[in-house]
């Protein structure tokens, strides 16, 4: 059972297999917090792990209770104003000025499964049995307006998903300046905060920090969940390593502005809460509406930080990514953006499409460029019409001539975008988000489309839908490649312009959702120059995400490593590019670009026409040896062994294992060659320890006890697509095992 509850005192009980997480209807009929944390045997009453002390220094709630006082308890989702002095979860602006509220437990429904959040991606249960759903209703009896907190629990997946709801039954509007989706109280602040950090080219780095009284936190104020900061934190103890010790993982299922915030109190309580960034955001509450937060999914691991990552990407990958695409092993692409970026025609990119399909490639993504007049970044963006100068016999010629050669056909789009040069520019100046009568500040040329307005979002459905059905599109990649500025919209009276972010946000998601549903076979990949948007909601639609513009190879290794801590490999899309490397200069092996991209969606970003006839029988290989072995990439679990952010960071190592362990896959990559090395090992994990694994490439079997601990010796890495090379810079080895007994 997932879901228990004690009718007095009034305790609710959630239990996945790993997990509890107990809070109470406290004196003052609101919820407070009694347990997170490793699974605990359910009993008929859970109060004495109530904390309540006499404490001079406080505001106590009741004149005869001098042991009660918000300001010290362990809260749900705590209020501001009466008594709590820290960060509140949310905050209601009246009529008359005041934001004081007093929201009482009234009563709560338990439901088979999980209910969808209307307007929003969230995480879902194919059958109702995988998942319950409480749902908890608080109402402010003087504004007449309804709180629902509402928790789902994955039992299996050992998950658990919060959101919130407001809705007001009552005559006079509100606003809320803060509405977040989650707070949760831990009694102590013994952890290290773990962030995803980065920028452009360099997304998704882990950083982290010890927990400090006062606030610390990771936000994005971009109107995109950013490069900057991933939506997502995770709390460990500092002795919690890879393989042990406990980790509780806080992600919100959201693509825009958000907050996640640890706060330290005076009595080291960590409260640590998350939702839409309150900066610059306020939703005006009108009497019959109603408001939803975005969801935060909450995963307590034992298992050290490998027990929390296979939980998120076990969930994310089974039940947040949707759609068929959602279990079908992917295409091996290859895109045209860094082999000839702007500068193409038909005839190029057939030959293009041609050779490739010669090396096994089985989808032809055309990038930027194919629209409008675009020769260059500055034009064309909102004019979603072929350009008949490159592509004269329109998408449905070049299609026919892709689908030909036996391959599908991708192609790319920046919905969300309008450059000033364009027709649709002209047609609908007001679309744009702005400022009328002031400057409006370009980024890469270009400026954003008020997708809070559904003209707009038809706009862009027509024009996706009609390339979709023209060119018989199987994949689409839909970038976004600058963030909001001059925040504003025609369409909005004042009272509801700081609701543009998020309403912008749901404009995005109808869309996605509208073509995901009418179109459930064309494959999305997201992208934001790069990884700008790598984020759970997006996943919901887009089942795999374009990573990082950085394609170099030790880059990478950063990147795809810090984005696994959250994401299966199944949305890290992962490519081969040229030499020397386009973002970083860096001139590394054919073969290491591969055996990075392996670990993700594979595929190449180069011009394959300028390879040399090695290089493209190297190719041929590669492709091979990742269409036989992407199932299990793509459905096994995943594990990192030596991390590029420990000791000097010159080698990383990781590997993926399926899920009957019958087969698994490694790779160990050295960025520096070092003189006199020591004689290195690596030490396998998530193998049978009973089975007997042969080695490919060797007469070697192994048990995968000695290969988990004893570990394998290394000879010193030498590439192995090219061993008369002298150089042991960025030299990679793949191991492959099968088990054979
Ligand atoms: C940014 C993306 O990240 C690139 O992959 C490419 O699609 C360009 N935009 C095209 O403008």
């Amino acid at each position: 059972m997932a879901i228990y509850i004690n009718e007095e005192p009034k305790e609710f009980h959630l239990q996945t297999d790993v997990s509890s997480y107990i809070f109470k209807v406290m004196k003052n009929n609101q919820l407070g917090q009694l347990y997170y944390g490793k699974k605990i045997r359910h009993r008929p009453s859970f109060s004495h792990l109530f904390q309540s002390r006499f404490r001079s220094n406080v505001v106590n709630v009741f004149p005869d209770d001098t042991t009660f006082s918000l300001g010290t308890q362990m809260q749900e989702y705590p209020a501001y104003g009466t008594g709590d002095f820290r960060y509140p979860a949310y905050a209601i602006r009246q009529e008359n000025g005041s934001r004081i509220t007093q929201f009482e437990f009234k009563s709560y429904r338990v439901i088979e499964g999980k209910p969808k959040l209307e307007g929003l991606p969230s995480t879902y249960v194919a059958s109702d049995d995988e998942a319950m759903t409480l749902d908890i209703l608080l109402s402010d009896d003087r504004l007449h307006i309804d709180l629902h907190l509402v928790y789902t629990v994955f039992e299996k997946y050992n998950v658990i998903t919060r959101n919130a709801k407001f809705v007001n039954h009552g005559s006079e509007a509100v606003d809320l300046p803060v509405a977040l989706s989650a707070s949760v109280d831990l009694p102590d602040d013994d952890f290290v905060m773990m962030q995803l950090s980065g920028s452009w080219a360099r997304e998704r780095h882990l950083y982290e920090r010890k927990l400090q009284p006062g606030v610390q936190s990771i936000s994005s104020t971009r109107t995109a969940s950013s490069a900057q900061q991933n939506p997502f934190i995770a709390l460990r103890r500092p002795d919690t390593n890879e393989n042990l010790g406990s980790v509780y993982g806080f992600s919100l299922v959201y693509s825009g502005n958000f907050l996640a915030q640890v706060e330290v109190d005076d009595y080291h309580i960590s409260r640590v809460t998350m939702g839409i960034n309150p900066f610059d955001f306020n939703w005006r509450l009108s009497p019959g509406d109603g408001f939803q937060t975005p969801e935060v999914v909450m995963v307590f691991s034992d298992r050290g930080l490998t027990g929390m990552s296979q939980t998120y990407q076990t969930l994310y990958r089974e039940r947040l990514a949707s759609g068929t695409w959602r279990d079908r092993e992917r295409p091996v692409l290859i895109n045209n953006w860094e082999g000839t970026y702007f500068d193409f025609n038909e005839e190029k990119i057939v030959t293009m499409a041609r050779q490739a399909k010669e090396l096994g490639a089985e989808l032809f993504v055309l990038d930027d460029g194919w629209f409008g007049e675009r020769d260059d970044d500055t034009t064309s963006l909102g004019d979603w019409f072929v350009d008949k100068r490159k592509l004269p016999n329109g998408l449905a010629g070049l299609s026919k001539r892709i689908r030909e050669l036996g391959l599908d056909l991708g192609l790319w789009f920046e919905p969300e975008m309008i450059s000033e040069k364009s027709r649709l520019y002209q047609q609908h100046p007001d679309w744009v988000i702005h400022v009328p009568g002031r400057r409006m500040s370009p980024g890469r040329n270009q400026y954003v489309l008020d997708f809070s307005r559904q003209e707009v979002v038809d706009y862009l459905y027509e024009r996706m839908a009609s390339a979709i059905e023209e060119a018989s599109l199987s994949y689409i990649k839909w970038d976004m490649n600058r963030h909001i500025t001059e925040s504003y919209s025609a369409a909005l009276s004042a009272e509801h312009q700081q609701e543009l972010g998020h309403r912008y946000i749901l404009g995005v998601y109808r869309l996605y959702e509208k073509l995901t549903s009418h179109y459930p076979n064309v494959l999305f990949e997201s992208c934001a120059s790069g990884g700008g948007r790598f984020d759970p909601g997006l996943l919901h639609y887009a089942p795999q995400t374009w990573t990082s513009d950085d394609t170099d190879a030790v880059e990478r290794l950063k990147i795809q490593f810090g984005t696994s801590f959250v994401y299966p490999l199944s949305a890290i899309g992962a490519h081969v590019s040229a030499v020397p490397n386009h973002q970083a200069s860096r001139v590394t092996p054919l073969s290491t670009r591969a055996a990075v991209a392996y670990f993700g969606v594979f595929g190449y970003e180069l011009d394959v026409t300028s390879m040399t006839a090695e290089e493209k029988q190297a190719v041929r290989r590669q492709i091979a040896f990742f269409k036989a072995n992407r199932r299990v990439i793509q459905f096994g679990d995943f594990y990192r062994i030596e991390s590029p952010y420990e000791k000097d960071g010159n080698v990383t190592s990781w590997m993926v294992v399926s899920k009957d362990k019958k087969e698994a896959l490694a790779a160990r990559y050295q960025v520096l060659a070092r003189p006199n090395p020591a004689i290195d090992r690596i030490r396998f994990k998530g193998l049978d320890p009973d089975k007997l694994y042969q080695l490919d490439g060797s007469d070697g079997r192994f048990y995968g006890d000695e290969l988990m601990n004893a570990g394998l010796i290394l000879d010193d890495l030498v590439s192995q697509d090219r061993p008369s090379e002298k150089s042991l810079d960025f030299a990679s080895r793949l191991f492959k095992l099968t088990a054979v007994e």
